[in-house]
């Protein structure tokens, strides 16, 4: 399965959900991460870790993402690839690349406004790419707090599901991506948030 973490926006956790979701998935299979962002923050990720992981990290940040990556792939059960913020033909390759586009949005209105460049490009993508699955992960909830009804209703004009699993703001997320670490290595919120969030992919993927 290849998985993108797509959202133009920048700054709403694209590459925090990619390191993540790349470490959960390598407890599961054998796991590849891809950088297409040029910034590089996932390869700055496994660079800053000390301890070995099964996950494997390559930067790919070119246009022809789509065309490579059953070469690059092959061999692996999970591809996870991390996207550039800015509308960009990196971006649209990375989709176009994946059988699930994931996008990251912090539930405040201005976000979920600003999500639409990013629903357009994935529809576009779409009428090339039947197969193409897409949804929403409401990411830096405030926890014990419920999502405002007009984000709700400005999310659901987009025709897109909304994983059931919200990840909250936590201290976690930075605290362990300083070390190139994961919160699946910390017990915690956090964590159980994550794994609630890998089966909602995974039953979403296998629907
Ligand atoms: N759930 C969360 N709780 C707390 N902090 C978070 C959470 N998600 C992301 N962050 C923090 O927000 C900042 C931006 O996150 P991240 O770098 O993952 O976003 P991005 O979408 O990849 O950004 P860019 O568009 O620049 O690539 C980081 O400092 C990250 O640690
Ligand atoms: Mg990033």
């Amino acid at each position: 399965m290849i998985i993108s973490l797509a959202n133009q926006k920048g700054g709403v956790g694209k590459s925090t959900l990619a390191t993540n979701l790349a470490f959960g998935f390598s407890k599961m299979g054998k796991a590849l991460l891809i950088d297409s962002d040029p910034q590089g923050s996932s390869l700055d990720w496994m660079n800053a870790r000390e301890s070995e992981t099964e996950i494997h990290v390559i930067g790919f940040p070119r246009p022809n993402l789509h065309k490579e990556i059953k070469k690059i792939g092959e061999g692996y059960d999970t591809i996870i690839i991390d996207t550039p913020p800015h509308s960009s033909d990196m971006v649209r390759s990375a989709i176009s690349a994946s059988d699930l586009a994931l996008i990251p949005v912090q539930p405040s209105p201005y976000d979920v406004w600003s999500v639409s460049e990013t629903v357009k490009l994935i529809q576009e993508i779409s009428t090339y790419k039947e197969s193409l699955k897409a949804a929403f992960i409401i990411n830096r909830k405030i926890v014990n707090t419920s999502i405002g009804n007009a984000v709700v209703e400005a999310l659901d004009e987009y025709e897109l599901p909304v994983l059931k699993s919200h990840i909250c703001q936590r201290i976690v997320f930075p605290e362990t991506a300083s070390f190139g670490k994961s919160v699946f290595e910390k017990s915690g919120e956090a964590r159980m948030e994550f794994q609630n969030l890998l089966n909602d992919i995974m039953e979403l993927a296998h629907d």
